[in-house]
């Protein structure tokens, strides 16, 4: 396994002008060895390219790729030593599951009896042991795609495994289990592993560290619970969370929070203040999880009108609008408990905003 330094950008257009023309804005960042990373974002904001580019299969337009420190950037992927899963099964047909399992192994002149083991080891784990002798040809695609799996986990010796979401054709019932599986796996065998999803689901419950990409830039590296509590972009507010975390627009002035026409004044961090004081106009962030209930008229709360409120079985949803001379400024979105049932739209309730767990952002960025 190994340490990955990246220091790279990548444009697919031969001239590259402005930033739209990157594929990869210029990035700096390490993977530690033994890591679990994931690289979370939409589709067509560079996952693809980025893993590409470590796997050796992509040679980035800007800059270099280092392996424990040694320069890798013109190296092949036989020769970056690194295994590779994709979205679609890559498996031999022709061969048995145990065959193709042992492949990757064989080629490289393992010895028998250790293949014979390695092979048990991660069929026993990803449950293809009673298919070890069956001809891969008649399997179904989540059964290929868990053989190819396989072959990424069945080496020992390589820098990294990369997986370019590999759970793309696996049934939703498997696929929980399939990434409960990979991290057991990762505590296991300690490999440096980066998958690459769109969906937060998968890369939370996935990786050690998740770095969130929007249009070919990192714009946050954390574990899940700084990306849920700290996002350090309103993007990863938005894209984090279900729903992502709410959003309203501010203003300082005269040494209070102005929003939807009233004042506020809540407790700031001193930093935090003078940033909003200097910024003058900002926006608030507060997830769903984090809004309440307040008493008609709180000093401390924010009056909204109730659009519905649905019971989501584990909770309620609360879907209101913050309105601003006669206009709507916001929406906002609760997760509340029974107590949000007996709201009717229409209704004027009453959220608490701000606490300890509010953000606040200055041209998108987190204020801190
Ligand atoms: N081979 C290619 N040639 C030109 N543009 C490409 C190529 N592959 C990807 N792109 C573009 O680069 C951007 C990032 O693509 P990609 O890395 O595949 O994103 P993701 O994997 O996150 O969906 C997209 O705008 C895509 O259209
Ligand atoms: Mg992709």
């Amino acid at each position: 396994m190994a340490r990955i330094d990246l220091d790279l950008a990548h444009s697919y257009v031969p001239t590259p002008r402005t930033d739209e023309d990157y594929a990869l804005l210029p990035l700096r960042f390490t993977f530690e060895d033994g890591g679990a990373y994931a690289l979370l974002g939409p589709s067509g904001c560079g996952k693809t390219t980025l893993l590409n580019c470590i796997s050796g299969l992509l040679r980035p337009s800007h800059g270099t790729i280092a392996f424990d420190g040694r320069d890798v950037t013109a190296a092949t992927p036989q020769a970056r030593n690194i295994a590779q899963v994709f979205q679609f099964p890559v498996i031999y047909d022709t061969m048995t599951v145990g065959e193709n399992l042992a492949f990757p192994l064989r080629n490289r002149g393992v010895p028998q009896a250790q293949v014979r083991e390695r092979v048990g080891r991660v069929a026993e784990l990803l449950d293809l042991l009673a298919t070890l002798d069956r001809r891969a040809s008649g399997l179904a695609a989540d059964a290929k795609q868990k053989i190819s799996l396989g072959r990424g986990l069945v080496r020992q010796d390589v820098s990294a495994i990369l997986f370019d979401e590999p759970l793309t054709v696996i049934d939703p019932q498997l696929k929980w289990q399939l990434r409960r599986k990979l991290k057991e796996i990762h505590h296991e065998f300690r490999l440096t592993l980066i998958y690459v999803t769109h969906d937060q689901t998968e890369a939370l419950t996935f990786a050690d560290q998740v770095v969130v990409m929007s249009r070919g830039k990192a714009v946050q590296v954390g574990p899940a619970d700084a990306l849920f509590e700290r996002p350090a972009h309103t993007f990863v507010g938005h894209f984090i969370g279900s729903p992502g975390m709410n959003f309203l627009p501010g203003q300082w002035r005269d040494g209070a929070i102005e929003l939807a026409g009233r004042r506020y004044m809540p407790e700031l961090p001193p930093s935090v203040e003078a940033a909003l004081r200097e910024a003058g106009s900002f926006r608030i962030g507060v997830r769903p999880e984090y809004l309440r209930l307040a008493p008609e008229r709180d000093r401390q709360a924010v009056p909204v009108r109730v659009e519905r409120a649905q019971d989501i079985g584990t909770y309620w949803l609360l879907t209101s609008g913050v309105q601003e001379a006669g206009a709507l400024a916001g929406t906002l979105r609760a997760r509340l408990g029974v107590e949000a049932a007996g709201l009717r739209a229409g209704d004027t309730a009453w959220l608490s905003v701000f606490n300890r767990h509010t953000c606040y952002y200055v041209n998108e960025e987190l204020v801190s």
